[in-house]
């Protein structure tokens, strides 16, 4: 078992906590006036999801968020990220506010500030209003302009009290796994539409940020990335090469337009037929300074050079004697550490924060009522460690939040894989925390004791 960091080696004023997101979380898919999004389309297509589930209740917090913000509190948790669901406050995307959407996540955010806990919120986590969806999604230039407005709403009714703000959530993953990869809304296989949908992404995060600040001066925003170092699996040049181009897709084509105002030229020009129009002046709004990085990490991709692979024939080998999750992600600390020291040196963002990091395992809550999850215990304390050691080297991380909060909706499969501190009984939606959370109470705990003294 990896032991947990001192908690000393993170300095007062860090936070630790945990996120979620809306979809994943709340049900209530109809309730107070929420329109439809493109994910309750996807879910509710047969085939589309591995246990044929859907997120109309999830964990139904929409009713039971105060009972869950009150096990945040037991648990110590010093802040939470949650999203904001643009379907209940837009319903149709654009146009009409229907402000009871907006009263649920202040009820939410006042909750949290009562309890001592500092809210992060997340604008987009990936659920586009279905009327936007059938306009073009995020292949549709205009659709920047949309969530710029919905980015004004929420801010303009939350400002006061949301800590830090992110524009989107894994802009990657909505325009790969959502148009290439056919695995998330809106499930298209296409490149063209990829690359389209990412820029406009990247568009919309500029946008709003724009927009954000004129509304409120002060606002702290960021964005959220996913990111995955890669390793070659073998040496050569063609598997060096590989590394240098699965990087190139995953991370910098994300990471340069943000922080260099440019799309990385060597990915740019084996897409180059590819690419939607770039209008003049994109890149600066894309690339204006913001507050904050968060970032996703949970696995590396350890790959081999295979040309017979889709771009960027990159394919991911096992690592021998390694655990895994039940996701087939391999549990790999050190890459957060080396992510972290990269992107302070290469992309300097003013601050970092985890805003996502953990593990799905076969959780089981036994008959004593305990859920002995000691996989994630260590996957835990191992991150962790990860992070004292960027803190140690000079990093200016200031905040981890454990992926998730509780058991939910895991997207494409549905909910057949559980990433929470806190055991959900899908059935009688009772909420057990689990030893990891028990884990990281203790640890915040001592945390919170040492910067006292
Ligand atoms: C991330 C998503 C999050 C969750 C985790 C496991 O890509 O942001 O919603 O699904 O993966």
């Amino acid at each position: 078992m990896t032991a947990f960091p001192h908690a000393n080696a993170f300095p007062a004023g860090f936070q630790f906590g945990a996120a979620t997101s809306a979809y994943q979380i709340e049900g209530a898919a109809t309730a107070d006036g929420r329109g439809p999004s493109w994910w309750d389309t996807f879910a509710h297509t047969p085939g589309r999801i591995r246990d044929a589930s859907t997120g109309d209740v999830a964990c139904d917090h929409y009713h039971r968020w105060a009972q869950d913000l009150d096990l945040m509190q037991a648990l110590k948790l010093q802040a939470y990220r949650f999203s904001i669901a643009w379907p209940r406050v837009l319903p149709e995307g654009r146009g009409r506010l229907n402000p009871t959407g907006l009263d649920f996540y202040e009820r939410l955010v006042d909750g949290l500030l009562a309890r001592g806990i500092t809210p992060y919120a997340t604008l987009y986590h990936w659920d586009l209003p279905q009327q936007l969806a059938d306009a073009g999604g995020w292949q549709a230039r205009e659709t920047a302009d949309a969530f710029a407005e919905f980015a004004v709403q929420a801010m303009r009714r939350l400002g006061d009290r949301v800590a830090r703000w992110a524009t989107l959530n894994e802009p990657r993953c909505s325009a790969y796994v959502g148009h290439l990869e056919g695995r998330h809304a809106p499930g298209l296989t296409d490149l063209r539409a990829t690359l389209a949908a990412a820029h406009h992404l990247l568009l919309a995060h500029g946008r709003a940020v724009q927009a954000m600040r004129a509304e409120r001066a002060d606002a702290s925003v960021g964005i959220v990335l996913d990111v995955k170092p890669y390793t070659p699996a073998a040496p050569g040049p063609e598997h060096e090469a590989a590394v240098r181009c699965g990087d190139g897709v995953f991370n910098r084509w994300f990471l340069d337009p943000l922080f260099k105002g440019r799309y990385p030229g060597d990915i740019a020009a084996d897409y180059s037929s590819y690419l939607p129009p770039i209008h003049d002046g994109d890149f600066a709004l894309i690339s204006q300074p913001i507050d904050h990085l968060g970032i996703n990490y949970y696995t590396r991709g350890h790959v081999l050079h295979a040309p017979e692979v889709r771009y960027p024939h990159a394919a991911e080998q096992r690592v021998p004697g390694a655990h895994y999750s039940t996701m087939e992600w391999e549990d790999w600390p050190e890459g957060l550490h080396a992510m972290l020291t990269r992107l302070h040196r290469d992309y300097a963002p003013k601050a970092i924060y985890v805003a996502e990091n953990g593990a799905a395992e076969p959780d089981v809550v036994s008959a004593d009522g305990r859920c002995r999850d000691e996989a994630r215990v260590n996957y835990l304390a191992g991150h962790l460690s990860a992070c004292a050691r960027a803190v140690a080297e000079g990093v200016p991380l200031d905040a981890y939040l454990a992926w998730s909060f509780m058991d939910n909706f895991e997207w494409g499969r549905g909910y057949t894989q559980r990433f929470g501190l806190v055991h959900v009984d899908y059935e009688t939606q009772l909420r057990t925390p689990k030893d990891s959370a028990l884990a990281y109470r203790d640890f915040i705990g001592d945390f919170i004791a040492g910067h006292r003294k």
